[in-house]
C-alpha cells in the first residue's frame, strides 16, 4: 500500500517540523515527502536536506498563488499540508482543493488570542498581559479565515506566578512537541 504523503509548509526554526520529519521517518503508512518554505535561509530547510527529504522555496507572492501550490502538491503527489510555523496565507482556492487536509498548529487555547498578528511571542504576551491561569495549543483545519478552522484538538497547560514570555513559549513548544504529530498520525489514519 502507498504511504500517505505529508508536506510540511514552514516559515521558521522548524521545532514542530523536525520533530514531525523524525515521527514519521520509520512509519508504516505516513511519511513527510517534502518540506516547503517561503523563506530561502529557514533553518528548516537544512534540517529537512539532512534527513534526505527533499524541499522547495517560494517567493511570498508565488507562496500566496493557489495555481503554484496545487501544481506542486501534485508534482509531490501530496494527500495532506501541515503547517508548522508557516506564516504566509493559504490561498483560498488551494484550501478549497485540500479541504479539511490541511492542519495548522496555533499556540494558543483558540478562539483566544487568534487571528491577524497572532503568532509567536505576540501570543504569549497578550497571554501574560492578560493574566490568564492556563494557556495551550490548538491543531485545527485550515479554513479560509485565519485560525478559525474547526478545531481537532487542544492541549493545556498552568500558568504559575512569574511566567514570562519566555517561559511560556517554552512550555508551549513542549506541549507542540508531545501532540502535533500524534494528532496527524490519529487524524489521518481514522479517516481511512
Ligand atoms: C509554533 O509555536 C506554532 O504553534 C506556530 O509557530 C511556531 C513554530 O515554531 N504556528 P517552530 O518553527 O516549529 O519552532
Amino acid at each position: 500500500m502507498n504511504k500517505t504523503r505529508l508536506a510540511i509548509f514552514a516559515s521558521g526554526t522548524g521545532s514542530n517540523a523536525v520533530n514531525i520529519m523524525d515521527y514519521f521517518q520509520k512509519h508504516p503508512a505516513i511519511e513527510v515527502a517534502c518540506v516547503l518554505s517561503n523563506r530561502a535561509n529557514a533553518p528548516v530547510l537544512e534540517k529537512a536536506k539532512t534527513r534526505l527529504i527533499k524541499t522547495c522555496v517560494l517567493s511570498n507572492e508565488e507562496a500566496e498563488n493557489a495555481s503554484i501550490l496545487i501544481n506542486l502538491t501534485t508534482q509531490f503527489e501530496i494527500d495532506y499540508v501541515i503547517l508548522a510555523g508557516y506564516l504566509r496565507l493559504i490561498p483560498a482556492e488551494f484550501i478549497l482543493k485540500f479541504n479539511r487536509k490541511i492542519f495548522n498548529i496555533h499556540p494558543s487555547l483558540l478562539p483566544k488570542y487568534g487571528g491577524k498578528g497572532m503568532f509567536g511571542d505576540h501570543v504569549h504576551r497578550a497571554v501574560l498581559q492578560s493574566d490568564e491561569k492556563e494557556t495551550g495549543i490548538t491543531i485545527h483545519y485550515v479554513d479560509p479565515a485565519f485560525d478559525e478552522g474547526e478545531i481537532i484538538d487542544q492541549f493545556k497547560c498552568d500558568l504559575v506566578e512569574n511566567e514570562t514570555v519566555e517561559s511560556i513559549r517554552l512550555k508551549i513548544n513542549s506541549l507542540e512537541l508531545a501532540h502535533f504529530p500524534a494528532v496527524i498520525e490519529r487524524t489521518i489514519l481514522q479517516k481511512q
